[in-house]
């Protein structure tokens, strides 16, 4: 299956990083100096996704314009020979296509991926939840396509979590196949409580889907939340068709809540050659100054 599409869900509120996203969404709040949507966008451009459609909602505007073009900008840029950074502000943007569609009313991921029928017609398709930053030598969303070109079907992308956070996921349950890491779909769960977990294996937001799980969003009633959930849709397909889920490689951090975000930052700058030494003084210091 070749899959040049990917839907990116950013119509949420942002809640837990309430007051900065009154004004700000939630996805262009940087890490390090490029917002955490710029980092899903990247994982789908090296997976070698050439249209993203993001799912928006009313006050979202800065994500598309971020992946336009800036002509005052790069005049501005221009004028004073900054090239570097010239290049740094026009290089996502002509890597891929993005469009968007609103959804009016937020009522769950279901409903969101709904919304990306007519963007994916009958091809498969990637979901990336930039919540969700995984760093890995291969893109997640690059690994799970190579498991769904092998089997031609859905794929969820799943990682091992302590037994007492599944109710903070989406939780997967099937057999495994030869070398550990790939499992037939029997059923997938919304966020059980840990002691009827079917298992320990948690998708953070990583998909690829056969266009079949339109019709089982249509028939999905609401589910955890009162919601449209996508896991209920996946649950749905597993019933119908074959499903697999595949533990991916890579260091996932959950940016969507504080300690993740911190936790990413540091992360990002120990990773970056020119941020190392900084960080590491930076830690240093504090861990002397306050004696920790
Ligand atoms: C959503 C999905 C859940 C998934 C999670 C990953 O939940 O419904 O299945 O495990 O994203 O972050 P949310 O965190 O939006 O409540």
């Amino acid at each position: 299956m070749n899959i040049t599409k990917a839907v990116i869900p950013v119509a949420g509120k942002g809640t837990r990083f309430l007051p900065a996203t009154k004004e700000v969404s939630k996805e262009m709040i940087p890490i390090i100096n490029k917002p955490m949507i710029h980092y899903a966008v990247m994982e789908a451009v090296e997976s070698g996704i050439e249209e993203v459609l993001f799912v928006t909602s009313s006050g979202k505007e800065a994500i598309e314009n971020y992946f336009d073009r800036n002509f005052e900008l790069e005049h501005f840029l221009e004028e004073r020979g900054k090239e570097d950074l010239l290049k740094q502000i026009q290089e996502i943007g002509s890597k891929i296509e993005v469009c968007s569609v609103r959804q009016k009313e937020q009522l769950g991921l279901g409903h969101a991926i709904a919304h990306a029928e007519s963007f994916t017609g009958s091809e498969p398709f990637a979901v990336i939840l930039g919540d969700d930053l995984v760093l890995a030598k291969k893109p997640v969303t690059a690994q799970l396509m190579e498991i769904s070109s092998k089997f031609g079907k859905s794929v969820i992308g799943v990682m091992e979590v302590p037994k007492s956070d599944t109710d903070k996921y989406g939780i997967v349950d099937g057999t495994f196949l030869e070398g550990n890491k790939t499992l037939k779909m029997q059923k997938m769960v919304e966020k059980p409580k840990p002691n009827v977990a079917p298992t320990n294996l948690a998708t953070p937001g990583r998909y690829i889907l056969t266009n079949e799980i339109f019709d089982c969003l249509r028939e999905i009633p609401r589910g955890v939340g009162g919601e449209y959930q996508l896991t209920d849709a996946i649950n749905m397909l597993a019933g119908k068709d074959d499903v697999y889920a595949h533990i991916f490689e890579g260091d996932r951090f959950d940016t969507g809540s504080i300690n993740g975000y911190l936790n990413a930052t540091v992360e990002f700058a120990l990773r970056d050659p020119e941020l190392k030494e900084v960080m590491v003084n930076i830690i240093k210091e504090k861990i002397v100054r306050y004696s920790i």
